[in-house]
């Protein structure tokens, strides 16, 4: 992917106004990171050092934090994120075929988002459906025994194609 991504406007007024609520709490750190996230999708880069110094942390404090738990994120993703099982069950009933598909389908490789901000494709280790693989998660929505034919398919449809 180019690195001309749109970047989503951020409103640092709202950011100082959740830090600030958070900011006499017990442990503010998580619950503060994981509301800016939902409010915008990820944790802005240049929110790190203003959370620090309302925390009183060093910058690389906040970002270790940030970087250890894989469910933050501080680049935008996608407003669909698919996901696809990489795990034993699903890469024995071609799991393989279906990572491949998708990728070409969406143009992106794995962790990548789209320019657009319109995908966001992971893979991840096991879905928990096992019994339904190769399965295949968009926006959490689970779908079971993919084929390339289904693969196609479902995506044309998120893409609002017939
Ligand atoms: S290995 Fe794919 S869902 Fe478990």
């Amino acid at each position: 992917m180019s690195e001309a991504k749109e970047t989503p406007e951020i409103n640092m007024g709202r950011i100082k106004e959740i830090i600030e609520s958070y900011r006499h709490q017990r442990w503010p750190l998580i619950p503060l990171v994981q509301q800016i996230q939902e409010e915008f999708g990820f944790i802005p880069p240049r929110s790190i050092p203003v959370i620090a110094e309302a925390l009183n942390l060093f910058p690389s404090e906040v970002q270790g934090v940030v970087s250890f738990y894989e469910q933050l994120y501080t680049e935008p993703r996608g407003r669909n994120i698919v996901r696809v099982c990489r795990g034993t069950a699903c890469h024995v009933r071609g799991g393989k075929t279906v990572l491949k598909l998708v990728k070409q389908q969406l143009n992106l490789g794995e962790n990548q988002t789209s320019d657009d901000l319109e995908y966001t494709l992971e893979t991840v280790a096991c879905l928990g459906v096992c019994a339904l693989s190769p399965g295949m998660v968009i926006n959490n929505q689970v779908y079971g025994h993919m084929n390339p034919k289904k693969v196609k398919q479902l995506l044309r449809r998120e893409e609002g194609e017939e």
